[in-house]
């Protein structure tokens, strides 16, 4: 009934798109420019045609993730949208499906997405990836002590040099599950400003340099109301191996204190601020982003990760990818994950669990517990340890 494919024509996507995301008049345009861009920096358009007509789509985005120790190919899923008249009968379950089939030839390890309804994505294997703290405070809510001695030196870029986009995608190779980013993704991150960031002012990174080296990054976007004074200081991304810097990049928010208002950040669940603040943060909230589907069990195999050893079989039910279903055994040895074909299942579980446990989002023990995972006789409490999850692009 659907024909899946590489959409013919781009702009097909964009009479959907306005309609699927309610784009208000004045931002159709920029929706074009965007798309346009996107589609010159190598992202792809896919849809489904039902009587040759495109009835559901969307972008996918090749990135290089973070995972575990390892950095694997990640295919992102963006923009999915129906038309209006199509709904509910079943055209984006036909997508979903076919868009692993897409992402597995293309090599992609996993798939990750912003999922609008988390149930939604669960039902195609997707399962929730990554969590994020978000703190709101005040510059003068900072407590750190000026130091005069301090060597680090901090520098404003609209744009990042080459030395700290090195420095970024080295920090990524180690840090969280934060993704590559080359050129094009800083400049989507810098400098297309569209209409609906009306209240943007200003968007760069700083730069914190030791020695002539960089040793932190910190990715911002300044913002302010129309007739506001105060500004608001948003950052999702602060990128430091050393306390120090740490503590220099608190010492910059502080200084903003006669311009800015708010400070916005999104940070790991594993970046504990508060010695750095004289009382509560005003908003602290705990949000949960990302859900991450397994494309290729298999592609896992070699994977690097911190755990101890250990084997399982596990009886894996996939209903999208039949490559992926079937008894699995997952092995750690000296620090690698081995994948590969077994018997006698220890226990059974969906993709989208064992896609969690995988990322390090969630445990076997959390599954069971919930009975999301079905330990069989001969389970001997088999695990992985957790991970702080993180991904710092949007999509
Ligand atoms: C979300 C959206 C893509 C679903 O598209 P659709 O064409 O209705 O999808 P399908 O017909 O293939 O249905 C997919 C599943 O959702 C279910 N579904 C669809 N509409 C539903 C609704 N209104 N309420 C409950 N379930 C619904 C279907 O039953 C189906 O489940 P199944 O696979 O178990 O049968 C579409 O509503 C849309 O474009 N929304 C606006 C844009 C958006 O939010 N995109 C998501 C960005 S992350």
């Amino acid at each position: 009934m659907y024909d899946y494919r590489l959409l013919d024509d781009p702009l097909q996507i964009l009479s959907i798109a306005k309609a699927a995301f309610a784009v208000r008049n004045p931002e159709q345009r920029a929706i074009e420019e965007w798309l346009a861009s996107s589609l010159e920096q190598g992202r792809e358009l896919y849809g489904v045609y039902g009587d040759n007509s495109l009835v559901s789509a969307f972008m996918l985005y090749d990135f290089q993730m973070r995972l575990r120790r390892s950095v694997v190919p990640m295919g992102g899923i963006g923009l999915l949208c129906s038309r209006l008249d199509a709904r509910g009968k079943g055209a984006v379950r036909c997508m979903l499906t076919n868009s692993l089939e897409t992402m597995q030839q293309k090599g992609h390890t996993v798939s990750v997405l912003e999922p609008f309804d988390e149930s939604f994505y669960r039902n195609y294997g997707w399962e929730k990836f990554s969590r994020l703290q978000a703190i709101e405070l005040s510059p003068s809510a900072l407590r750190i002590p000026e130091d005069p001695d301090s060597e680090i030196t901090a520098t404003d870029f609209p744009f990042p040099d080459d030395e700290s986009v090195a420095f970024y995608n080295q920090y990524a190779t180690q840090h969280h599950t934060l993704a590559q980013r080359q050129q094009q993704e800083w400049e989507k991150k810098c400098t297309i400003i569209l209409p609906w960031n009306e209240d943007t002012a200003a968007r760069g990174v700083v730069h914190f340099s030791s020695d002539d080296q960089v040793v932190g990054l910190m990715e911002y976007e300044l913002t302010r109301k129309s007739g506001e004074y105060m500004s608001t200081f948003t950052t999702n991304l602060l990128a430091y191996e050393r306390d120090d810097v740490l503590r220099e990049m608190m010492r910059y928010l502080k200084r903003l204190s006669h311009q800015v208002s708010i400070i916005r950040m999104d940070l790991p669940m594993d970046c504990d601020l508060w010695p750095y603040l004289v009382d509560r943060p005003k908003k602290w909230t705990i949000r949960d982003m990302f859900m991450i589907r397994i494309v290729s069990l298999e592609a896992m195999n070699g994977l690097s990760i911190d755990a101890p050893d250990m084997s399982l079989c596990i009886d894996v039910d996939d209903k999208q990818a039949r490559w992926n279903h079937g008894i699995w055994e997952i092995l750690v040895d000296s620090g690698i994950l081995g994948v590969r074909r077994g018997y006698n299942a220890d226990l059974n579980c969906g993709i989208g669990v064992l896609s969690s446990v995988l990322s390090g989002f969630s445990s076997f023990r959390e599954m069971i517990s919930a009975r999301r995972a079905e330990p069989k006789s001969s389970y001997r409490g088999q695990d992985l340890p957790k991970a702080t999850t993180f991904l710092a692009d949007y999509f």
